[in-house]
């Protein structure tokens, strides 16, 4: 990581680039500033990423966040609104916020009309950035662990799950007996508890369509206060964990595997439940989990699915297999993509970049 952070003329600009994550046990449902009803656990993703570079401008005295925002070099009034509104609520930990002119500009490396969710990333980037100026203007810019959980701390009260993003490989959020150091407030690393496989694992994220979600992620934890298999999920989801990093440690692919996929089916049940209830899935979600599952029978070889809170299916799968799997993904699944439109991803073993 570079230390070249600008510092001219009193103005500070840093950059940085903040991976997306999957998750595998699911975050679904919240309490309080942020916190999650269960813990949960993802792959830090290498392709899905937000790059963000932000300036810290000239003193005013509105004593509110006072924000210029692009996107991909465009205006963009909605996410400008959001931002400010976030750093407003953020202020009791960078006062400069409510002081200075802040210019930012983010950009995603996928499309923008790909369905993919760009909370995690945007908000893990976003934090980031602000550490690093909190840092800058208190002289104690070192990139070490405690910047990382500072930031991560940061970015789950932007969005809960942008907590796990800021570290490579996996990471995990929310207090379990099983994880020392756990919390509900921020995410710790798990790369060195993972066995070596995982570190290598393939993502490649089916696009079976590309529309925005009718409902969203927030939408979605605030009906589980009302779901009446809510604290049976709950229950569930602690079991899971235990069991999941089980076989993360051992790298027992079946249990990875079964943990995984149960977890996903899971998420999109809790929808189905809700009151209102709502189906995020498209057929064509359906026919490929089913597709998965028969050439994995067949085949006998381990290829998994996962879904976000969307249609879109993420193919996970080992190094070791990605001829034959990509085979059968090109051949079997690519048709009932969107335009076939694949994101070929991987784990990302570095985490977030520094840019400047
Ligand atoms: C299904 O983190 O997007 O992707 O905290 O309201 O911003 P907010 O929600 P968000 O929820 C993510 C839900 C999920 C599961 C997960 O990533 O763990």
């Amino acid at each position: 990581m570079s230390n070249s952070t600008e510092v001219k003329n009193n103005i500070i600009k840093v950059g940085w680039e903040c991976p997306s994550n999957i998750a595998l046990v699911k975050y679904w449902g919240k309490y309080g500033r942020q916190l999650p009803c269960n813990s949960s656990i993802s792959f830090t993703l290498s392709h899905a990423a937000t790059r963000t570079f932000m300036t810290l401008g000239d003193e005013h005295s509105q004593h509110s966040p006072k924000v210029n925002f692009t996107f991909e070099g465009n205006e963009n009034a909605a996410f400008q609104g959001r931002i400010e509104k976030f750093l407003a609520s953020i202020s009791e930990y960078f006062p400069f916020v409510l002081t200075h002119q802040l210019t930012i500009d983010s950009s995603n490396s996928f499309p923008h009309s790909s369905g993919i969710a760009s909370s995690a990333s945007g908000m893990g980037a976003l934090a980031l950035c602000l550490c690093d100026i909190d840092d800058q203007l208190n002289k104690r810019a070192v990139y070490n662990d405690d910047f990382y959980h500072r930031s991560s701390i940061i970015a789950r009260l932007g969005s809960g799950s942008a907590s796990r993003s800021v570290f490579g490989v996996m990471a995990t959020w929310g207090k379990h007996q099983s994880i020392i150091g756990s919390s509900d407030e921020y995410a710790v690393p798990m790369a060195a508890s993972v066995h070596p496989k995982f570190h290598t694992f393939h993502d490649d994220i089916l696009i079976i369509s590309p529309k925005e979600k009718s409902v969203s992620s927030s939408a979605g934890h605030h009906l589980m206060e009302g779901n009446p298999y809510a604290a049976a999920r709950y229950k569930q989801a602690g079991e899971r964990m235990r069991q999941l990093l089980s076989s993360l440690h051992t790298g027992d692919l079946d249990t990875f595997g079964k943990i995984t996929e149960d977890e996903a089916l899971t998420l999109h049940a809790l929808m189905m439940c809700s009151d209102p209830s709502y189906i995020l899935m498209e057929p064509n979600s359906l026919l490929v989990i089913k597709k998965i599952k028969q050439f994995r029978a067949e085949s006998g070889l381990p290829v998994y699915f996962t879904l976000d809170a969307g249609p879109n299916v993420h193919v996970l799968y080992p190094d070791q297999y990605e001829v034959e799997i990509n085979h059968f993904i090109i051949s079997e699944l690519k048709p009932l993509c969107h335009e076939g439109k694949i994101i070929r991803d991987k784990v990302n073993i570095q985490g977030p970049s520094k840019l400047i």
